[in-house]
Formats: structure tokens, C-alpha cells, sequence
């Protein structure tokens, strides 16, 4: 898995508890390398920027934004360049996972810069982030393999004290949408033999699908987040396009292990969790 990075929480007056760590969760930016790129209708730059505007408006003292993956579209590096822009505004590092829609080598090139980073892991308080790529070339779906998945025990196994939160852009569970369960985690009965190793493991937060979904597995919190664009109907057997508002995902870690988490609709209004 590598060095983790560290990146210490930041002072912040309008936190629930000092101890606590506030994140925020985008997912699926789906940039394009045109400006006037439209997905199903909507512009996902100029979504972001609206929802940006929110973050920074309801969000203010957090300590890190996770990014999972589908940032670009077509994994372009204008598109990258583009996202790196959009995200400066934001005042808390940025830490982004690929997608299937993008090409990992080309978003660690064109998109890392300034807050925004592409780690493997970050030490935040009492909690150790994890991200994890499930990117598989050439497919939509993702799988983790066998590499990846020893990284994750290992890195486990090194901070066994440490509550866990592990992010990645496949979800590790159907959702109850057919043409998207055909496309989520290859592995992931692997993945959860490597989770039920170790008991630290909190919750597991992904994007991918572009809807809300929360449920749990052997008490650890399982997080599926909307898009910061066109989002998804859930349920829906084939791609169908739900004309819900984009959103974030809030997360507080309290230092005893639990996760307080909602979304975040834009233009909701809603300020506090
Ligand atoms: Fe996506």
C-alpha cells in the first residue's frame, strides 16, 4: 500500500466536537474535455461549480474532500486540468480515487496539484482513510485483485488501533438496479474476507452508481453517493435518469468509531447534519 500520507485535521471552529473529523464526499464529476460537454443534458462543469459554491457555503471547517472516481468523462487531460481548477476554491485537500471512466495514469499526470492529491491512504485524527482503486482497463465494472486486496490487509494489519474508512469507486454490494449490479465489484466476497480480518473497519463509502444508498454489513456502514451531475434512478432495470438535485456526501468521524452521514442535495439548504 505504500507510505501513508498525512495530512492532519486543521483547526476549525464550527465542528460538532473537537475530536471529530468532517469529510465531504463528491463523486462521479464526469468533466469532459469539451466545456459545453453535456451528460444526458446536464453541464458537469457548471454543476460542479454551483455545488462547489454550496460546500463551501454549508461545509465550512472540514477536513478533507474524497473524490471517487468517474472525475472525467473521457479521461482527457483538458478534462483533468479543468477539474483541478474547479476544485482550488475548496478549502481542505482533495483526495481522488479513479473511476472506470477514467485512466489512472493520465488523472495522477493532469489532475494532482495544489490541495488535490491522488494518495493511497491518509491519517486524519484517530482514523486511517484508505483508497482503493478498483479500476479494471477496459471495463465498467471494477475488481480489486489480488495485489490490491494483500495492500488492503496489510495496511490493516499496520494500524490496527486506528478506525478505518475505506473509499473506491465500485460498490462491494448490488444496489437493486439490474444494469448496474452488472457492473460493480468483481471481488468482492475477497474484499470483505479481507474486512472481517479486522474489526477497525468502520465503513466502506463509494460512488459509481450516481444515487444515494446506505446499508450495513457485520456493523460496518456501507455509502453509496449521488453524482455531482446527472443522477440515476434507483431501482430502474436499465439507465434511466432520475431528476433528483446533485449532491455531496457529509461524513463526521467521531473519535469512538462511529460515523454520523446524510446527503446533501443542492440547493437543499440544509446546513448542518
Ligand atoms: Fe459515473
Amino acid at each position: 500500500m505504500g507510505p501513508a500520507n498525512s495530512a492532519g485535521p486543521h483547526a476549525h471552529g464550527s465542528a460538532p466536537a473537537p475530536e471529530s473529523i468532517r469529510l465531504v464526499q463528491i463523486s462521479d464529476a464526469h468533466f469532459g474535455r469539451d466545456p459545453n460537454f453535456e451528460f444526458d443534458g446536464v453541464n458537469p462543469r457548471r454543476s460542479l461549480a454551483c455545488l462547489i459554491g454550496q460546500i463551501r457555503r454549508e461545509e465550512a471547517g472540514m477536513d478533507a474532500i474524497l473524490a471517487t472516481g468517474d472525475l472525467s468523462h473521457d479521461a482527457s487531460p483538458e478534462s483533468y486540468i479543468a477539474l483541478r481548477e474547479a476544485l482550488q476554491p475548496l478549502e481542505a485537500p482533495v483526495f481522488c480515487i479513479p473511476g472506470n471512466h477514467d485512466d489512472p495514469e493520465t488523472m495522477q499526470r493532469y489532475l494532482t496539484g495544489g490541495r488535490v492529491v491522488c494518495p493511497q491512504a491518509a491519517q486524519l485524527g484517530d482514523w486511517h482513510l484508505i483508497f482503493l482503486s478498483t479500476y479494471l482497463q477496459g471495463s465498467q465494472g471494477g475488481r480489486l485483485g489480488t495485489r490490491r486486496l494483500a495492500a488492503l490487509d496489510a495496511a490493516l494489519s499496520a494500524w490496527p488501533q486506528r478506525h478505518a474508512l475505506i473509499a473506491m469507486h465500485h460498490p462491494p454490494v448490488p444496489i437493486g438496479s439490474p444494469w448496474m449490479d452488472a457492473m460493480g465489484l468483481e471481488d468482492s466476497e475477497d474484499f470483505f474476507a479481507v474486512l472481517d480480518r479486522h474489526p477497525q473497519v468502520r465503513g466502506v463509502l463509494w460512488g459509481h452508481i450516481h444515487q444515494e444508498v446506505e446499508t450495513q454489513r457485520n456493523g460496518v456502514g456501507l455509502w453509496g453517493a449521488p453524482s455531482t451531475c446527472v443522477q440515476f434512478k434507483p431501482g430502474a432495470t436499465r439507465y434511466e435518469r432520475d431528476d433528483r438535485a446533485a449532491g455531496h456526501r457529509r461524513l463526521i468521524l467521531c473519535s469512538d468509531g462511529r460515523i454520523r452521514t446524510r446527503v446533501v442535495r443542492q440547493g437543499s439548504g440544509d446546513a448542518q447534519a
